[in-house]
Protein backbone atom coordinates (compact mmCIF):
# COMPACT_ATOMS: atom_id res chain seq x y z
CA UNK A 1 0.00 0.00 0.00
CA UNK A 2 1.67 3.26 -0.91
CA UNK A 3 1.28 6.50 1.20
CA UNK A 4 -0.93 8.00 -1.30
CA UNK A 5 -4.01 5.12 -0.29
CA UNK A 6 -2.98 4.12 3.16
CA UNK A 7 -5.72 4.14 5.52
CA UNK A 8 -5.56 6.76 8.27
CA UNK A 9 -5.37 4.25 10.59
CA UNK A 10 -1.46 3.69 9.98
CA UNK A 11 -0.81 7.00 11.57
CA UNK A 12 -2.68 5.78 14.82
CA UNK A 13 1.31 5.03 16.22
CA UNK A 14 1.25 8.67 16.71
CA UNK A 15 -1.38 9.00 19.54
CA UNK A 16 -1.86 12.62 19.61
CA UNK A 17 -3.04 12.90 16.59
CA UNK A 18 -6.58 13.43 15.96
CA UNK A 19 -8.11 13.15 12.85
CA UNK A 20 -10.83 15.79 11.66
CA UNK A 21 -13.77 14.12 9.47
CA UNK A 22 -16.13 16.41 8.55
CA UNK A 23 -19.83 15.85 7.69
CA UNK A 24 -20.75 19.82 6.14
CA UNK A 25 -21.52 17.93 2.99
CA UNK A 26 -23.66 14.93 4.48
CA UNK A 27 -24.48 15.78 8.21
CA UNK A 28 -24.96 19.49 7.72
CA UNK A 29 -26.22 19.80 4.25
CA UNK A 30 -29.17 17.22 4.94
CA UNK A 31 -30.16 19.43 7.64
CA UNK A 32 -33.39 21.07 6.75
CA UNK A 33 -32.96 24.41 4.52
CA UNK A 34 -29.35 23.63 4.44
CA UNK A 35 -29.19 22.16 0.69
CA UNK A 36 -26.12 23.10 -1.85
CA UNK A 37 -25.61 23.53 -5.32
CA UNK A 38 -23.40 20.36 -7.31
CA UNK A 39 -21.06 23.24 -7.75
CA UNK A 40 -20.91 25.14 -4.21
CA UNK A 41 -20.84 21.20 -2.76
CA UNK A 42 -17.14 21.11 -5.02
CA UNK A 43 -16.25 24.56 -3.35
CA UNK A 44 -16.66 23.97 0.14
CA UNK A 45 -14.93 20.37 -0.75
CA UNK A 46 -12.16 22.24 -2.35
CA UNK A 47 -11.31 24.44 0.64
CA UNK A 48 -11.74 21.97 3.50
CA UNK A 49 -9.09 19.28 1.60
CA UNK A 50 -6.77 22.83 1.15
CA UNK A 51 -7.51 23.64 4.85
CA UNK A 52 -5.79 20.12 5.84
CA UNK A 53 -9.46 18.10 6.77
CA UNK A 54 -8.13 14.51 6.88
CA UNK A 55 -11.74 12.87 5.72
CA UNK A 56 -14.35 14.48 4.00
CA UNK A 57 -17.65 12.66 4.10
CA UNK A 58 -18.98 13.86 0.90
CA UNK A 59 -22.55 13.19 0.57
CA UNK A 60 -24.77 10.41 0.86
CA UNK A 61 -25.01 8.61 -2.93
CA UNK A 62 -27.90 6.62 -3.20
CA UNK A 63 -30.15 9.40 -2.10
CA UNK A 64 -30.62 11.17 -5.36
CA UNK A 65 -28.52 11.35 -8.82
CA UNK A 66 -27.31 14.83 -7.60
CA UNK A 67 -25.81 13.14 -4.20
CA UNK A 68 -24.16 10.33 -6.47
CA UNK A 69 -22.88 12.74 -8.81
CA UNK A 70 -21.26 15.44 -5.96
CA UNK A 71 -19.87 12.74 -4.50
CA UNK A 72 -18.20 10.61 -7.40
CA UNK A 73 -16.59 14.29 -8.49
CA UNK A 74 -15.79 15.71 -5.19
CA UNK A 75 -13.76 12.32 -5.31
CA UNK A 76 -12.65 12.73 -8.39
CA UNK A 77 -11.09 16.05 -7.39
CA UNK A 78 -9.99 15.97 -3.84
CA UNK A 79 -6.30 16.14 -3.63
CA UNK A 80 -5.10 14.71 0.24
CA UNK A 81 -8.01 14.08 2.00
CA UNK A 82 -9.84 10.92 2.56
CA UNK A 83 -13.67 10.98 0.60
CA UNK A 84 -16.27 9.15 2.19
CA UNK A 85 -19.45 8.11 1.47
CA UNK A 86 -22.51 7.57 3.82
CA UNK A 87 -24.28 3.84 3.09
CA UNK A 88 -27.05 2.70 4.88
CA UNK A 89 -27.09 -0.83 5.94
CA UNK A 90 -28.42 -2.00 2.80
CA UNK A 91 -26.59 -4.00 0.00
CA UNK A 92 -27.90 -1.44 -2.56
CA UNK A 93 -26.49 1.36 -0.62
CA UNK A 94 -23.27 0.04 -0.14
CA UNK A 95 -22.53 -0.72 -3.82
CA UNK A 96 -23.85 2.75 -5.04
CA UNK A 97 -21.80 4.36 -2.28
CA UNK A 98 -18.59 2.29 -3.16
CA UNK A 99 -19.26 2.83 -7.06
CA UNK A 100 -19.09 6.62 -6.00
CA UNK A 101 -15.94 6.94 -3.67
CA UNK A 102 -14.20 4.40 -6.04
CA UNK A 103 -12.46 7.76 -8.10
CA UNK A 104 -10.78 8.83 -4.48
CA UNK A 105 -6.95 8.70 -4.26
CA UNK A 106 -8.63 7.84 -0.55
CA UNK A 107 -11.62 6.37 -0.68
CA UNK A 108 -14.04 5.41 2.44
CA UNK A 109 -17.28 3.80 3.03
CA UNK A 110 -19.50 5.19 5.69
CA UNK A 111 -21.72 2.30 7.07
CA UNK A 112 -24.53 2.85 9.76
CA UNK A 113 -27.31 0.93 11.50
CA UNK A 114 -28.75 1.73 14.62
CA UNK A 115 -28.16 -0.43 17.73
CA UNK A 116 -30.32 0.99 20.96
CA UNK A 117 -33.33 -0.60 21.76
CA UNK A 118 -35.59 2.05 20.59
CA UNK A 119 -34.44 2.13 17.58
CA UNK A 120 -34.37 -1.33 16.73
CA UNK A 121 -37.99 -1.47 18.11
CA UNK A 122 -39.69 1.05 16.55
CA UNK A 123 -37.63 2.01 12.97
CA UNK A 124 -36.15 -0.96 12.29
CA UNK A 125 -38.30 -3.98 13.85
CA UNK A 126 -35.29 -6.17 14.27
CA UNK A 127 -33.62 -8.08 17.16
CA UNK A 128 -30.00 -7.38 18.66
CA UNK A 129 -28.89 -10.30 16.77
CA UNK A 130 -30.37 -9.89 13.34
CA UNK A 131 -28.90 -6.22 13.35
CA UNK A 132 -25.84 -7.98 14.40
CA UNK A 133 -26.08 -10.54 11.50
CA UNK A 134 -26.99 -6.98 8.89
CA UNK A 135 -23.65 -5.67 9.93
CA UNK A 136 -22.03 -8.58 9.32
CA UNK A 137 -22.94 -8.77 5.48
CA UNK A 138 -22.63 -4.86 5.51
CA UNK A 139 -19.61 -4.50 6.84
CA UNK A 140 -18.07 -7.93 4.25
CA UNK A 141 -19.60 -6.37 1.44
CA UNK A 142 -18.04 -2.56 2.25
CA UNK A 143 -14.43 -3.71 2.46
CA UNK A 144 -14.75 -6.05 -0.90
CA UNK A 145 -14.98 -2.81 -2.07
CA UNK A 146 -12.49 -0.57 -0.25
CA UNK A 147 -10.11 -0.94 2.29
CA UNK A 148 -11.25 1.92 4.33
CA UNK A 149 -14.37 1.02 6.23
CA UNK A 150 -16.16 3.09 9.07
CA UNK A 151 -18.93 1.79 10.57
CA UNK A 152 -21.24 3.74 12.98
CA UNK A 153 -23.97 2.49 15.06
CA UNK A 154 -26.89 5.09 14.91
CA UNK A 155 -27.55 6.13 18.21
CA UNK A 156 -24.90 4.34 20.59
CA UNK A 157 -25.20 6.40 23.39
CA UNK A 158 -28.82 4.92 24.29
CA UNK A 159 -27.17 1.33 23.40
CA UNK A 160 -26.53 -0.79 26.33
CA UNK A 161 -22.65 -1.60 26.51
CA UNK A 162 -23.01 -5.14 26.71
CA UNK A 163 -24.93 -5.02 23.25
CA UNK A 164 -23.05 -2.05 21.64
CA UNK A 165 -19.84 -4.03 22.63
CA UNK A 166 -21.12 -7.34 20.50
CA UNK A 167 -21.32 -5.05 17.41
CA UNK A 168 -18.47 -3.04 17.50
CA UNK A 169 -17.03 -6.70 17.85
CA UNK A 170 -19.14 -8.05 14.71
CA UNK A 171 -17.75 -4.75 12.77
CA UNK A 172 -14.14 -5.07 13.76
CA UNK A 173 -14.23 -8.46 12.87
CA UNK A 174 -15.31 -8.07 9.15
CA UNK A 175 -12.65 -5.51 8.61
CA UNK A 176 -13.94 -1.96 9.75
CA UNK A 177 -11.13 0.08 10.41
CA UNK A 178 -12.73 3.58 12.01
CA UNK A 179 -15.55 2.56 14.38
CA UNK A 180 -17.86 5.56 14.94
CA UNK A 181 -19.89 6.00 18.14
CA UNK A 182 -22.30 8.60 17.30
CA UNK A 183 -24.70 10.77 20.23
CA UNK A 184 -27.21 10.63 17.44
CA UNK A 185 -30.00 12.64 19.49
CA UNK A 186 -27.52 14.78 21.19
CA UNK A 187 -28.12 13.14 24.64
CA UNK A 188 -24.88 12.30 26.39
CA UNK A 189 -23.23 14.41 28.97
CA UNK A 190 -19.12 14.28 28.68
CA UNK A 191 -18.44 12.05 31.36
CA UNK A 192 -20.62 9.15 30.01
CA UNK A 193 -19.08 9.52 27.20
CA UNK A 194 -16.01 9.48 27.78
CA UNK A 195 -16.68 6.02 29.87
CA UNK A 196 -18.65 4.80 26.83
CA UNK A 197 -15.48 5.35 24.79
CA UNK A 198 -13.13 4.02 27.54
CA UNK A 199 -15.33 0.61 28.36
CA UNK A 200 -15.51 -0.20 24.62
CA UNK A 201 -11.91 -0.09 23.57
CA UNK A 202 -11.10 -2.12 27.23
CA UNK A 203 -13.42 -4.18 26.22
CA UNK A 204 -13.92 -5.26 22.60
CA UNK A 205 -11.04 -7.59 21.26
CA UNK A 206 -9.27 -6.12 18.44
CA UNK A 207 -10.39 -2.41 19.56
CA UNK A 208 -6.85 -1.60 19.41
CA UNK A 209 -6.11 -2.01 15.21
CA UNK A 210 -9.44 0.28 14.87
CA UNK A 211 -9.60 4.06 14.72
CA UNK A 212 -12.77 4.81 17.77
CA UNK A 213 -14.69 7.94 16.44
CA UNK A 214 -16.80 10.78 18.25
CA UNK A 215 -19.84 11.85 16.64
CA UNK A 216 -22.22 14.30 18.32
CA UNK A 217 -25.37 16.60 17.63
CA UNK A 218 -25.76 19.89 19.65
CA UNK A 219 -29.15 19.67 21.09
CA UNK A 220 -27.89 19.82 24.77
CA UNK A 221 -25.21 22.36 23.73
CA UNK A 222 -22.74 19.82 24.53
CA UNK A 223 -21.28 18.78 21.09
CA UNK A 224 -17.76 20.46 21.91
CA UNK A 225 -17.70 18.99 25.00
CA UNK A 226 -18.62 15.64 23.99
CA UNK A 227 -16.28 15.17 21.28
CA UNK A 228 -13.10 16.54 23.38
CA UNK A 229 -14.24 14.00 26.00
CA UNK A 230 -14.48 11.52 23.50
CA UNK A 231 -10.42 12.39 22.99
CA UNK A 232 -10.09 11.73 26.83
CA UNK A 233 -11.87 8.19 26.42
CA UNK A 234 -9.54 7.41 23.45
CA UNK A 235 -11.25 8.47 20.27
CA UNK A 236 -8.63 9.68 17.94
CA UNK A 237 -11.25 10.61 15.30
CA UNK A 238 -14.32 12.90 15.38
CA UNK A 239 -16.69 14.02 13.23
CA UNK A 240 -18.11 17.79 12.64
CA UNK A 241 -18.98 20.45 10.65
CA UNK A 242 -18.01 23.88 9.62
CA UNK A 243 -20.03 26.60 11.65
CA UNK A 244 -21.91 23.76 13.58
CA UNK A 245 -24.27 23.07 10.46
CA UNK A 246 -26.66 20.05 11.04
CA UNK A 247 -29.71 18.64 12.05
CA UNK A 248 -31.65 20.21 14.38
CA UNK A 249 -29.54 21.92 16.64
CA UNK A 250 -26.38 20.81 14.37
CA UNK A 251 -23.27 19.03 14.94
CA UNK A 252 -20.02 19.94 16.77
CA UNK A 253 -18.27 22.71 15.01
CA UNK A 254 -15.00 22.13 13.68
CA UNK A 255 -13.57 25.01 14.47
CA UNK A 256 -14.06 24.90 18.05
CA UNK A 257 -12.69 21.39 18.36
CA UNK A 258 -9.94 22.75 16.33
CA UNK A 259 -9.38 25.35 18.22
CA UNK A 260 -9.94 23.96 21.96
CA UNK A 261 -7.27 21.41 20.96
CA UNK A 262 -4.61 24.54 19.50
CA UNK A 263 -5.66 26.56 22.76
CA UNK A 264 -5.51 24.27 25.36
CA UNK A 265 -2.55 21.94 24.44
CA UNK A 266 -1.96 21.94 28.10
CA UNK A 267 -5.05 20.09 28.73
CA UNK A 268 -5.88 18.53 25.16
CA UNK A 269 -2.66 17.02 24.51
CA UNK A 270 -3.68 16.36 20.87
CA UNK A 271 -2.96 17.41 17.73
CA UNK A 272 -4.93 18.05 13.99
CA UNK A 273 -4.12 19.12 11.07
CA UNK A 274 -6.29 21.28 10.26
CA UNK A 275 -4.60 25.42 8.68
CA UNK A 276 -6.70 27.26 11.74
CA UNK A 277 -5.99 30.65 9.69
CA UNK A 278 -8.68 29.40 7.26
CA UNK A 279 -11.07 28.62 9.04
CA UNK A 280 -13.07 32.36 8.97
CA UNK A 281 -12.87 31.50 5.39
CA UNK A 282 -14.25 28.56 5.45
CA UNK A 283 -17.02 29.83 7.84
CA UNK A 284 -17.90 32.73 5.55
CA UNK A 285 -18.36 30.13 2.54
CA UNK A 286 -20.55 27.70 4.59
CA UNK A 287 -22.53 30.54 5.38
CA UNK A 288 -22.64 31.86 2.37
CA UNK A 289 -23.40 28.69 0.28
CA UNK A 290 -25.96 26.93 2.98
CA UNK A 291 -27.72 30.07 3.40
CA UNK A 292 -27.48 29.80 7.47
CA UNK A 293 -25.71 33.22 9.01
CA UNK A 294 -23.30 32.79 11.56
CA UNK A 295 -24.45 33.92 15.06
CA UNK A 296 -22.53 36.95 15.69
CA UNK A 297 -21.48 35.46 19.05
CA UNK A 298 -20.44 32.27 17.70
CA UNK A 299 -17.08 31.27 19.00
CA UNK A 300 -14.37 31.67 17.29
CA UNK A 301 -15.86 32.45 13.74
CA UNK A 302 -18.43 34.75 15.00
CA UNK A 303 -18.69 38.30 13.63
CA UNK A 304 -17.94 39.48 17.63
CA UNK A 305 -15.58 36.96 18.30
CA UNK A 306 -12.62 39.43 18.88
CA UNK A 307 -14.52 42.67 19.73
CA UNK A 308 -13.70 44.20 23.07
CA UNK A 309 -16.87 46.62 23.47
CA UNK A 310 -16.51 47.14 27.27
CA UNK A 311 -14.38 50.31 28.30
CA UNK A 312 -12.32 48.13 30.87
CA UNK A 313 -11.57 45.21 28.02
CA UNK A 314 -10.89 47.93 25.84
CA UNK A 315 -7.80 49.09 28.24
CA UNK A 316 -6.61 46.02 29.01
CA UNK A 317 -6.13 45.21 25.42
CA UNK A 318 -4.47 48.17 24.41
CA UNK A 319 -1.91 47.75 27.25
CA UNK A 320 -0.89 43.84 26.34
CA UNK A 321 -3.65 41.77 23.59
CA UNK A 322 -3.33 38.43 26.17
CA UNK A 323 -5.23 40.54 29.15
CA UNK A 324 -8.68 39.83 27.14
CA UNK A 325 -7.70 37.62 24.65
CA UNK A 326 -6.89 33.70 24.64
CA UNK A 327 -6.49 33.22 20.61
CA UNK A 328 -4.77 35.48 18.10
CA UNK A 329 -7.54 36.69 15.72
CA UNK A 330 -4.77 35.90 12.61
CA UNK A 331 -4.87 32.54 13.87
CA UNK A 332 -8.40 32.07 13.22
CA UNK A 333 -8.17 34.29 10.16
CA UNK A 334 -9.41 37.25 11.28
CA UNK A 335 -8.35 40.46 9.56
CA UNK A 336 -8.63 43.82 10.85
CA UNK A 337 -11.13 45.85 8.96
CA UNK A 338 -9.05 47.81 6.78
CA UNK A 339 -10.29 50.27 4.10
CA UNK A 340 -9.92 48.81 0.95
CA UNK A 341 -9.42 50.93 -2.04
CA UNK A 342 -12.04 53.95 -3.25
CA UNK A 343 -13.14 54.41 -7.15
CA UNK A 344 -9.91 55.77 -8.43
CA UNK A 345 -7.97 52.06 -7.56
CA UNK A 346 -7.69 50.17 -10.65
CA UNK A 347 -7.40 46.21 -12.11
CA UNK A 348 -4.46 45.45 -10.37
CA UNK A 349 -5.01 46.37 -7.54
CA UNK A 350 -8.21 45.38 -7.26
CA UNK A 351 -6.82 41.90 -8.23
CA UNK A 352 -4.35 41.77 -5.41
CA UNK A 353 -7.18 42.32 -2.89
CA UNK A 354 -9.03 39.05 -4.05
CA UNK A 355 -6.11 37.21 -3.94
CA UNK A 356 -5.27 38.83 -0.45
CA UNK A 357 -9.00 38.07 0.66
CA UNK A 358 -8.38 34.05 -0.97
CA UNK A 359 -10.90 34.63 -3.99
CA UNK A 360 -9.27 33.26 -6.97
CA UNK A 361 -11.24 34.27 -10.45
CA UNK A 362 -10.82 33.23 -13.69
CA UNK A 363 -10.89 36.09 -15.96
CA UNK A 364 -14.48 36.40 -17.07
CA UNK A 365 -15.51 36.40 -13.38
CA UNK A 366 -12.59 38.81 -12.06
CA UNK A 367 -14.18 41.18 -15.00
CA UNK A 368 -17.98 41.11 -14.01
CA UNK A 369 -16.27 41.51 -10.15
CA UNK A 370 -14.55 44.82 -10.68
CA UNK A 371 -16.94 46.14 -12.73
CA UNK A 372 -19.13 45.54 -10.03
CA UNK A 373 -16.52 47.29 -7.80
CA UNK A 374 -16.91 49.96 -9.68
CA UNK A 375 -20.23 50.74 -9.44
CA UNK A 376 -20.08 50.29 -5.56
CA UNK A 377 -17.34 52.61 -5.34
CA UNK A 378 -18.99 55.18 -6.88
CA UNK A 379 -22.40 54.74 -5.19
CA UNK A 380 -20.75 54.05 -1.62
CA UNK A 381 -17.55 56.45 0.08
CA UNK A 382 -15.48 53.72 1.77
CA UNK A 383 -15.30 50.12 0.43
CA UNK A 384 -14.10 47.61 2.85
CA UNK A 385 -12.93 44.03 2.80
CA UNK A 386 -15.79 42.99 4.09
CA UNK A 387 -17.75 44.62 0.90
CA UNK A 388 -15.54 43.09 -1.58
CA UNK A 389 -16.26 39.86 -0.21
CA UNK A 390 -20.21 40.32 0.15
CA UNK A 391 -19.63 41.29 -3.73
CA UNK A 392 -17.53 38.31 -4.96
CA UNK A 393 -19.77 35.77 -3.37
CA UNK A 394 -22.70 37.96 -4.29
CA UNK A 395 -21.32 37.38 -8.12
CA UNK A 396 -20.45 33.63 -7.61
CA UNK A 397 -23.52 32.84 -6.53
CA UNK A 398 -25.63 34.36 -9.46
CA UNK A 399 -22.54 33.21 -12.26
CA UNK A 400 -24.42 29.81 -12.62
CA UNK A 401 -28.19 30.84 -12.17
CA UNK A 402 -30.42 30.87 -15.35
CA UNK A 403 -32.67 33.46 -14.16
CA UNK A 404 -30.95 36.79 -12.88
CA UNK A 405 -32.57 40.53 -11.69
CA UNK A 406 -31.58 43.02 -14.45
CA UNK A 407 -33.32 45.84 -13.01
CA UNK A 408 -35.89 47.09 -10.38
CA UNK A 409 -38.31 50.43 -9.54
CA UNK A 410 -39.94 50.21 -6.44
CA UNK A 411 -42.60 52.50 -5.21
CA UNK A 412 -42.85 53.24 -1.78
CA UNK A 413 -43.64 55.14 0.95
CA UNK A 414 -46.81 55.95 3.16
CA UNK A 415 -49.37 56.55 0.53
CA UNK A 416 -49.18 52.97 -0.60
CA UNK A 417 -50.06 50.49 -2.55
CA UNK A 418 -46.10 49.85 -2.88
CA UNK A 419 -45.34 48.90 -6.68
CA UNK A 420 -42.65 47.26 -8.31
CA UNK A 421 -41.30 47.21 -11.87
CA UNK A 422 -38.75 44.60 -12.24
CA UNK A 423 -37.27 43.51 -15.19
CA UNK A 424 -35.63 39.56 -14.98
CA UNK A 425 -32.84 37.99 -17.29
CA UNK A 426 -34.76 34.31 -18.25
CA UNK A 427 -32.12 32.38 -19.82
CA UNK A 428 -31.05 35.02 -21.92
CA UNK A 429 -34.15 36.81 -22.74
CA UNK A 430 -35.15 39.89 -20.94
CA UNK A 431 -39.22 40.22 -19.24
CA UNK A 432 -40.29 43.58 -17.20
CA UNK A 433 -43.68 42.72 -14.76
CA UNK A 434 -45.23 44.93 -12.51
CA UNK A 435 -47.09 43.97 -9.11
CA UNK A 436 -47.93 45.77 -6.13
CA UNK A 437 -48.00 44.48 -2.39
CA UNK A 438 -48.60 45.21 1.35
CA UNK A 439 -44.87 46.68 1.27
CA UNK A 440 -42.39 46.94 -1.20
CA UNK A 441 -40.81 43.95 -0.79
CA UNK A 442 -43.86 42.18 -0.75
CA UNK A 443 -44.49 43.81 -4.41
CA UNK A 444 -40.42 42.84 -5.32
CA UNK A 445 -41.58 39.58 -4.41
CA UNK A 446 -45.06 39.23 -6.45
CA UNK A 447 -43.77 41.17 -9.25
CA UNK A 448 -40.77 38.19 -9.42
CA UNK A 449 -43.82 35.69 -9.06
CA UNK A 450 -45.20 37.13 -12.47
CA UNK A 451 -42.69 36.39 -14.20
CA UNK A 452 -41.66 32.88 -12.60
CA UNK A 453 -44.71 31.75 -11.22
CA UNK A 454 -44.06 29.25 -8.31
CA UNK A 455 -46.26 28.04 -4.94
CA UNK A 456 -42.67 28.60 -2.77
CA UNK A 457 -43.85 29.60 0.33
CA UNK A 458 -41.26 31.94 2.27
CA UNK A 459 -39.99 30.95 5.57
CA UNK A 460 -36.95 33.60 6.23
CA UNK A 461 -36.23 36.73 5.21
CA UNK A 462 -33.25 38.20 7.04
CA UNK A 463 -31.43 41.20 6.27
CA UNK A 464 -27.90 42.43 7.80
CA UNK A 465 -25.61 45.43 6.82
CA UNK A 466 -22.12 44.01 6.14
CA UNK A 467 -20.67 47.30 7.16
CA UNK A 468 -21.71 50.33 9.42
CA UNK A 469 -23.32 53.16 8.64
CA UNK A 470 -26.09 54.07 6.34
CA UNK A 471 -24.61 53.59 2.70
CA UNK A 472 -23.35 49.91 4.22
CA UNK A 473 -24.51 46.81 1.79
CA UNK A 474 -27.53 44.81 3.07
CA UNK A 475 -26.95 41.04 3.03
CA UNK A 476 -30.31 39.53 2.58
CA UNK A 477 -31.30 35.73 3.06
CA UNK A 478 -34.28 34.49 1.89
CA UNK A 479 -35.16 30.84 2.57
CA UNK A 480 -38.43 28.87 0.37
CA UNK A 481 -40.39 26.15 0.74
CA UNK A 482 -42.47 23.93 -1.58
CA UNK A 483 -43.37 20.43 -1.49
CA UNK A 484 -41.06 19.21 1.25
CA UNK A 485 -38.01 20.68 -0.49
CA UNK A 486 -36.21 23.91 1.05
CA UNK A 487 -33.90 26.27 -0.57
CA UNK A 488 -31.71 29.75 0.17
CA UNK A 489 -30.61 32.13 -1.47
CA UNK A 490 -28.37 35.11 -0.79
CA UNK A 491 -28.01 38.86 -2.53
CA UNK A 492 -26.16 41.66 -1.84
CA UNK A 493 -26.50 45.22 -3.10
CA UNK A 494 -26.60 49.25 -1.20
CA UNK A 495 -30.43 49.11 -2.30
CA UNK A 496 -32.07 46.70 0.09
CA UNK A 497 -35.07 45.41 -2.22
CA UNK A 498 -32.31 45.15 -4.87
CA UNK A 499 -30.54 42.48 -2.47
CA UNK A 500 -33.53 40.96 -1.43
CA UNK A 501 -35.35 40.45 -5.29
CA UNK A 502 -31.28 38.67 -5.53
CA UNK A 503 -31.87 36.46 -2.65
CA UNK A 504 -35.21 35.69 -3.57
CA UNK A 505 -34.64 34.71 -7.24
CA UNK A 506 -31.38 32.80 -6.01
CA UNK A 507 -33.41 30.95 -4.06
CA UNK A 508 -35.81 30.14 -6.80
CA UNK A 509 -32.68 29.05 -8.56
CA UNK A 510 -31.73 26.42 -6.20
CA UNK A 511 -35.09 25.26 -5.93
CA UNK A 512 -35.41 24.28 -10.01
CA UNK A 513 -31.53 22.57 -9.36
CA UNK A 514 -33.45 20.98 -6.41
CA UNK A 515 -36.38 19.88 -8.42
CA UNK A 516 -33.79 18.13 -10.54
CA UNK A 517 -31.64 16.74 -8.37
CA UNK A 518 -34.54 14.43 -6.93
CA UNK A 519 -34.41 12.89 -9.81
CA UNK A 520 -35.10 9.06 -9.40
CA UNK A 521 -32.37 6.69 -7.47
CA UNK A 522 -32.06 3.59 -9.55
CA UNK A 523 -35.07 0.80 -9.25
CA UNK A 524 -32.87 -1.59 -7.05
CA UNK A 525 -32.69 1.14 -4.25
CA UNK A 526 -34.70 1.28 -1.48
CA UNK A 527 -36.03 4.77 -1.65
CA UNK A 528 -34.80 7.14 0.98
CA UNK A 529 -38.44 8.16 2.68
CA UNK A 530 -39.39 11.83 2.34
CA UNK A 531 -38.43 13.48 5.50
CA UNK A 532 -36.29 10.87 6.73
CA UNK A 533 -33.43 12.04 8.58
CA UNK A 534 -30.08 9.97 8.98
O1 LIG B 1 -26.03 11.23 13.96
C1 LIG B 1 -25.81 10.11 13.46
O2 LIG B 1 -26.00 9.07 14.08
C2 LIG B 1 -25.31 10.08 12.09
C3 LIG B 1 -24.81 8.75 11.59
C4 LIG B 1 -25.29 8.47 10.21
C5 LIG B 1 -23.32 8.72 11.67
O3 LIG B 1 -25.23 11.08 11.43
ZN1 LIG C 1 -25.31 12.87 12.72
Amino acid sequence: MTADTASPIQAVSSKDRVFIFDTTLRDGEQSAGASMTFEEKLQVAELLDAMGVDIIEAGFPIASVGDFEAVSEIARNTKTAVVAGLARAITADIARCGEAVRHARRPRIHTFVSTSPIHLKFQMNKSLDQVIEIIHTTVTQARGLVEDVEWSAMDATRTPIDDLCRCIEAAIRCGATTINLPDTVGYATPDEYEAMFRQVIERVPGADRVIFSAHCHDDLGLATANSLAALRGGARQVECTVNGLGERAGNAALEEIVMAIRTRGDRLPYVTGVKTPMLVQASRLVSSVSGFAVQYNKAIVGKNAFAHESGIHQDGMLKNTETYEIMRPEDVGVRATSLVMGKHSGRHAFKEKLKELGFDLGDNAMEDAFRRFKDLADRKKHVYDEDIEALVEDEMTSAGESVKVVALTVIAGTGGPQKAIITMDVNGTHVTKEANGTGPVDATFNAIKQIWPHEAKLSLYQVHAVTEGTDAQAEVSVRLEENGKIASGRGSDVDTLVASAKAYVSALNKLSVRRAKSAPAPADAEPVRVGERI
